[in-house]
């Protein structure tokens, strides 16, 4: 399987950071993976056409409901008809800042797929699940709870997050990670059977161009899903360029 690496810009860029995307475009040999970008909803269509589908771009949520009176809510078929080929869900900053709910991820996942779009659907620990040792169960109950059935590799990917990794330059041991993803790999196989074959797991949270290389050439890690580091396009390149090719 080809690795994904995945671009959140978060609530960071306006218009002058499309010379960033440019910039990516005119760099992008021949990579060994897949890529996506994430900017704000607001740039997606200017960053369409700015990089003339030279790689695939995100949304960073959208609504489950498909129109109406949900002020200042973006539909998925929005995200799609702006340019977006995919849209991440659950994020923990959504879930958060937000409050949503394992089944509001779900629904808002079937509302993606209806549109079009694949999902990257986000899992994660927060700092003291990790301390009282409940890592599994916590992500097990996010999988079984915001991953709907019909989720297949062709439509979702899965990134493992842990919260207290995002932003803050921590991140888990390699074993950590490879458990992480072999329980998340099994917790998607009791779940949607058949469905998980091939499905692509990404870590997340503080990937850089000094780690990347370490964590995305594990076997467990089919790809990255990079916060800061993905707003310059040098530094999410080196990421990229980390991936081996095999
Ligand atoms: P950082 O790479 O900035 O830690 O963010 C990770 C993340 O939340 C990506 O979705």
């Amino acid at each position: 399987m080809r690795k994904l690496v995945a671009g959140n810009w978060k609530m960071n860029g306006t218009g002058t950071s499309l010379a960033e995307l440019e910039a990516l475009k005119n760099s992008l040999a021949q990579s060994a993976c897949d890529i996506l970008v994430c900017p704000p909803a607001t740039l997606i269509a200017r960053a369409h056409w700015a990089i003339k589908g030279a790689f695939p771009l995100g949304g960073q949520d959208c609504s489950s409901k498909t129109s109406g009176a949900f002020t200042g809510d973006i539909s998925a078929a929005m995200l799609k008809d702006a340019g977006a080929a995919s849209v991440i869900l659950g994020h923990s900053e959504r879930r958060q800042y937000h409050g949503e709910t394992d089944a509001q991820v779900a629904e808002k996942a079937k509302a993606a797929w209806a549109a079009g779009l694949t999902t990257i659907i986000c899992v994660g620990e927060s700092d003291g699940e990790r301390q009282a040792n409940k890592q599994n169960s916590i992500c097990h109950g996010q999988i079984t709870g915001s991953v709907p059935k019909g989720a297949t590799a062709a439509n979702t990917a899965i990134a493992y997050e842990p919260v207290w990794a995002i932003g803050t330059g921590k991140t888990p041991t390699n074993d950590e990670i490879v458990q992480m993803h072999a329980h998340l790999r099994s917790c998607l196989t009791e779940s949607l059977g058949e469905g998980a074959k091939g499905m692509r797991i990404l870590y997340g949270g503080s990937v850089n161009p000094s780690n990347a290389e370490q964590i995305l050439n594990l076997a467990e890690v089919d790809g990255a899903l990079v916060g800061g580091a993905s707003l310059k396009a040098a530094d999410f390149l080196k990421i990229i360029a980390a991936v081996r090719p095999h």
